[in-house]
């Protein structure tokens, strides 16, 4: 079941347009919480990977409900997706296996490694790619920042040595795209699984300070991590922890450009930093919409779903509920803080969301720290485009250096 994409002519929220697809979701809301039918465009999609029958939440209680009913609404349905490419991780369990192997794994991403990254690895990351285009005043945003600094930032904290970020980040782009090119993607996770069993085994001969020592260690209650499911979960952290911040960094500069006196206000009091990464998560998720399978006839609210089907949970429409937000079409940095739904809710909200937010405004602090008086280029049409994973694709700006 295909959704009609992209069609320019047609009357705004008939069809799904890549570049704005949320008159669509808006057209759907009005409809209902939950509709017969999908978000996702399966027309690439091989037939053995595409579900027999779809259903979509689009209103923020929909989906907010159905997130944190795993049992009805399971994450397995991920075993037969992205999880033939990443393994077995915590993304596709439910209940306690998900909570055990959670624990474990989580155990990486304690408070006090997160307060160590910010001055350690993420602003010398930052400011080491400023440095590369500071002086010339102009720039891509997208191609020379935003999606180099969370490639360069997870390699540091996994601690991979440097000459093999090359390596890392083609492997981590095929598994992305695995819904285009399944060969490709699975030979990726082929050589990933090599090159991290590598790693493991490395750490076990000399145990190191970082992300993959500490799975090899974790322990809770005598159980420890099998080596499939440390490669796994190296693995999923690949399209888990860059695909999703870069997209949502550009999306914030991209924001921030288009709304010139926000713009200047965040650049004046760095304090606004935090609300405007929010506003920006809001806005334009990075990630539009997740799925679950349904496990049991269901009904959910007042839309009967049989078993089997697979539900979209579309959080750039649950996003611009208007039963939750005043004003949900406009971008406000100042707006009262109402929490979004783009790292989900329930049992799998987003491990990475602390780190996430963290990487977000330190890049933002060290770029507006050095660089000033941004100007957006109209070269190449910059926009946010696309759908489940939504960003620009380039972002030309000039600029002054602060001196
Ligand atoms: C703005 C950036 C990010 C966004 C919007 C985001 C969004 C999400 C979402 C929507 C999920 C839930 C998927 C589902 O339930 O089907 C998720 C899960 C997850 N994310 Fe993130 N993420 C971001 C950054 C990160 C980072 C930086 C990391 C780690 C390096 C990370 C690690 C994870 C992991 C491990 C899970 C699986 C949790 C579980 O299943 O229990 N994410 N993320």
């Amino acid at each position: 079941m295909d959704i009609p994409v992209q069609d320019q002519s047609a009357t705004a929220g008939d069809t799904l347009d890549l570049r704005d697809p949320y008159p669509y979701f808006a057209a759907k809301r009005r409809g209902g919480p939950v509709f017969h039918g999908t978000v996702m465009d399966y027309s690439k999609t091989p037939e053995s990977l595409r579900p027999s029958d779809s259903y979509a939440a689009v209103s923020y209680s929909a989906v907010s409900s159905a997130l944190r009913n795993n049992r009805v609404f399971s994450s397995q349905l991920y075993d037969s997706t992205i999880g033939v490419f990443m393994g077995p991780t915590i993304l596709a369990m439910d209940g306690a296996r998900h909570r055990a192997h959670r624990g474990l794994v989580s155990t990486a991403f304690r408070p006090q490694a997160l307060m160590r990254w910010e001055p350690e690895i993420v602003r010398p990351v930052c400011n080491a790619l400023i440095d590369e285009f500071a002086e010339r005043g102009s720039a891509d945003l997208v191609k020379e920042f935003t999606f180099e600094f969370p490639t360069r930032v997870i390699a540091a904290l996994l601690g991979l040595p440097e000459e093999d970020l090359p390596f890392f980040r083609r492997a981590a782009v095929a598994i992305i795209s695995y819904a285009d090119k399944v060969p490709r993607a699975l030979q990726a996770s082929k050589d990933l699984k090599h090159y991290f069993l590598g790693q493991i085994e490395q750490r076990r001969a000399n145990p190191t300070d970082d992300i993959i020592n500490d799975l090899v260690t974790a322990e809770i209650d005598g159980e420890k991590l099998t080596e499939e499911a440390i490669y796994s979960f190296l693995r999923l952290l690949l399209p888990a922890g860059l695909e999703t911040t870069y997209r949502s960094a550009g999306n914030l500069l991209w924001l921030l450009l288009d709304h010139p006196e926000q713009f200047r206000a965040v650049q004046q009091n760095r304090d606004l930093l935090p609300q405007a990464v929010e506003e920006g998560l809001r806005y334009e998720t990075p990630l539009t919409f997740v799925q679950r399978y349904v496990t049991e006839d269901t009904r959910l609210e007042g839309t009967d779903i049989p078993q089997g089907a697979v539900l979209d949970l579309c959080l750039g429409s649950a996003n611009r509920d208007e039963n939750r937000w005043e004003r949900p079409e406009e971008f406000d940095i100042f707006r009262t803080h109402i929490p979004h739904i783009s790292f989900t809710a329930g049992a799998h909200t987003c491990l990475g969301l602390h780190l996430a937010r963290m990487e977000t405004r330190v890049a933002m602090e060290c770029l507006f720290d050095r660089l000033t008086d941004f100007t957006l280029s109209s070269e190449g049409d910059p926009h946010i485009f696309g759908q489940p994973f939504r960003s620009p694709n380039t972002l030309p700006v000039t600029f002054d250096v602060v001196t």
